[in-house]
């Protein structure tokens, strides 16, 4: 390091470290994340006229002084009331602005999900075939095709036939690969100027499908601690592998989820059977996953099962379709994404 480097660092550190360091900067950080009361009340702050200017709806809405009152004062009263989260009743800042406004069914009743929006439920399209099936005739694809098979060896072990089990525990990993793929595109349109063909949304919209399958399934089955403790091994490996697999050979990496996504669904098959010989109790679906797939209010399981079961089928679509891009020497972007298939 050369003398006038360790000069400004010096400089910066003697600049920045008492805001930085300090027992009051740091108390008026952990102030402004705590719920606004505490502000007050845990600290020996005042409202002083430097405060009040820093956060002023925040200091005027929740004093009690009656300085402080008036018109504005309720209104901010009423807005903080509406920020409290029915589920956790604890009382958010307006100071933000950031209000969710009140979401209601088509009957009128309360939305019940932070997770999704009724704009975002769907009417699967079970009609999908299942049985299609891209025969692996390059070098490429015959790796991607075994690399699946390998997979799946141990999963069977693992799991054998806890499908409930099963299902949560490889949606855990379903969801990475669209995600990872929409991050590339995303950094490829911003590094290349250039416009993505509405793929960057058609992946993350498969990645949030599939987040809402493992949503549904955790209503079905609980994770033990060994298996979260194995979808954190999973997802460190997995994710790293995949977002390898898709900067050497994004062709390749669509590859192996459309093979990954052709096993879903003969392991949704098999569930389905499993369901169907009453060797697993078919209860009623979960709310959530009424509301999602706009399933009757009377829908079973075995109706949840059969819908993944149709998603998983039109994600293996679009990837094996986006690797067939990939193959005739073209980029994802020269042909309209498939947004919105579900
Ligand atoms: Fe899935
Ligand atoms: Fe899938």
């Amino acid at each position: 390091m050369t003398m006038g480097s360790r000069m400004a660092g010096s400089a910066l550190f003697r600049h920045l470290g008492p805001r930085l360091f300090s027992a009051a900067s740091a108390s008026r950080s952990s102030a402004a994340l705590e719920p606004s009361f505490s502000l007050l009340q845990s600290s020996s702050l005042s409202p002083s006229p430097v405060l009040l200017r820093l956060f002023p709806v925040r200091m005027a809405s929740t004093s009690a002084s009656p300085a402080l009152g008036g018109e504005a004062h309720k209104e901010d009263e009423a807005k903080s009331a509406a920020a409290v989260h029915p589920s956790e009743g604890k009382h958010v800042s307006s100071y933000w602005g950031i209000e969710r406004y009140k979401i209601t069914k088509e009957d009128g009743t309360p939305w019940r999900w932070s997770c999704f929006t009724p704009w975002e439920a769907y009417k699967s399209d079970t009609s999908i075939d299942l049985n299609k099936h891209h025969v692996p005739t390059t070098f490429l694809d015959k790796i991607a095709y075994w690399t699946v098979k390998i997979l799946r060896f141990p999963t069977d072990i693992f799991f054998q036939r806890r499908y409930g089990c099963r299902a949560m525990m490889l949606e855990t990993v379903a969801a990475v690969p669209g995600m990872v793929g929409g991050m590339f595109l995303h950094l490829r349109s911003l590094r290349r100027f250039e416009h993505s063909g509405g793929w960057i949304r058609a992946l993350l919209e498969e990645a949030e499908n599939e987040r809402m399958h493992l949503m549904t399934f955790m209503e079905v089955a609980q994770p033990r601690w060994y298996e979260r403790a194995l979808v954190l091994a999973v997802q460190g490996v997995f994710f790293n592998a995949y977002f390898l697999g898709y900067l050497v050979s994004p062709k390749f990496a669509h590859r192996v989820v459309g093979y990954l996504e052709e096993e879903a669904i003969h392991s949704y098959t098999e569930y389905l059977k499993d369901l169907e010989a009453g060797k697993i109790e078919n209860v009623p679906a979960p709310a959530i996953a009424i509301d999602y797939w706009c399933l009757p209010p009377d829908a079973t399981l075995k109706d949840v099962v059969t819908v993944v079961r149709a998603d998983e089928a039109h994600h293996r679509d679009v990837n094996h379709f986006a690797s067939d891009i990939h193959y005739q020497g073209m980029e994802l972007k020269s042909t309209p994404a498939p947004l919105g298939y579900h």
